[in-house]
């Protein structure tokens, strides 16, 4: 048996007085997708910072690939919380894809033929081969969003991050990168952690969701998670979750009370 992509046990981040989260215990297989939901502020992006090695944890172990959370490790592919790349950004598109794969990381300098085929090949996938030879400063949002999945993907990792990686991306767009993270992650063995405000867009690809709010959170299938009754007690108010035409309408949902990105 393979190690778990993932591998959480009572894991916990604090910060002074406040508990962001606690007793968190998930343990994700390859070729899993678990979408992670919950308000701002609740501390998804804190839960991928701890298996970037990023955030330590307060209380609790957290595995990746069957060993420790490290810093920098290339079997962890990431796409950031969207910001837009300064105007003067010295690459062009081509390049922030590159800089996904291994050799580059340790500054080699040159790029085999194999690893400008799949560079190529993100590229197409995520139609940016009109623009690959721009600097990345003057692309759209959207633009270099789709670069930064691509980046993510180059080196075939084992286990991808995602931070709100649909954010300012039409619908088009959104339906091109989630299929693109399904058939270069999940087809591939990869298992996916997804944050994401909104679980339409990806609904069909998830396996489990994991949902913060308030300091707690639960875990458990789309079915089990994305009740009336459970984002009720989560939020400690009245939630309603309705069924219409496939899609999730969560209403009632508020925010943590701080304002932040
Ligand atoms: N290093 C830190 N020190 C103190 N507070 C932090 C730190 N990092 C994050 N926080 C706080 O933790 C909360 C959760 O942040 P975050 O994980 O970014 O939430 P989300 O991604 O769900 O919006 C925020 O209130 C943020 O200010
Ligand atoms: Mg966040």
């Amino acid at each position: 048996m393979t190690d778990p992509a993932l591998q959480l046990e009572g894991a916990a981040v604090r910060f002074g007085a406040r508990t962001l989260w606690s007793d968190v215990s998930i343990s994700l297989e390859r070729g899993e997708f678990l979408a992670v939901l919950g308000p701002n502020g609740a501390g998804k992006s804190t839960f991928l910072k701890v298996l970037l090695g990023l955030q330590r944890l307060s209380a609790g172990t957290a595995q990746v690939l069957g060993k420790p959370v490290r810093r920098g490790s290339h079997r962890v592919g990431y796409i950031p919380q969207h910001h837009q790349l300064e105007l003067e950004t010295p690459l062009r598109a081509r390049d922030l894809v590159a800089l996904g794969l291994e050799g580059h990381k340790y500054g080699l300098p040159w790029v085999s033929h194999k690893a400008r085929a799949r560079i190529d090949d993100l590229l197409d996938q995520v139609g940016a081969r009109d623009y690959a030879q721009r600097p990345v400063g003057v692309l759209s949002g959207g633009e270099q969003q789709r670069l930064r999945a691509a980046q993510a993907l180059a080196g075939n990792p084992g286990l991808l991050l995602c931070d709100e990686p649909l954010h300012s991306l039409d619908l088009n767009h959104q339906r091109a990168i989630t299929e693109l993270i399904r058939r270069q992650a999940v087809d591939r063995g990869a298992a996916v952690v997804f944050v994401t405000h909104e679980i339409n867009p990806v609904i069909e690809h998830v396996d489990r969701v994991l949902y913060f709010a308030r300091g707690a959170h639960r875990v458990g299938t789309v079915q089990e998670v994305m009740r009336s009754e459970v984002l009720s007690e989560l939020y400690q108010s009245p939630v309603e979750v309705i069924e219409h035409k496939g899609r999730l309408v969560v209403m009632g949902e508020h925010s943590e009370g701080t304002h932040h990105d």
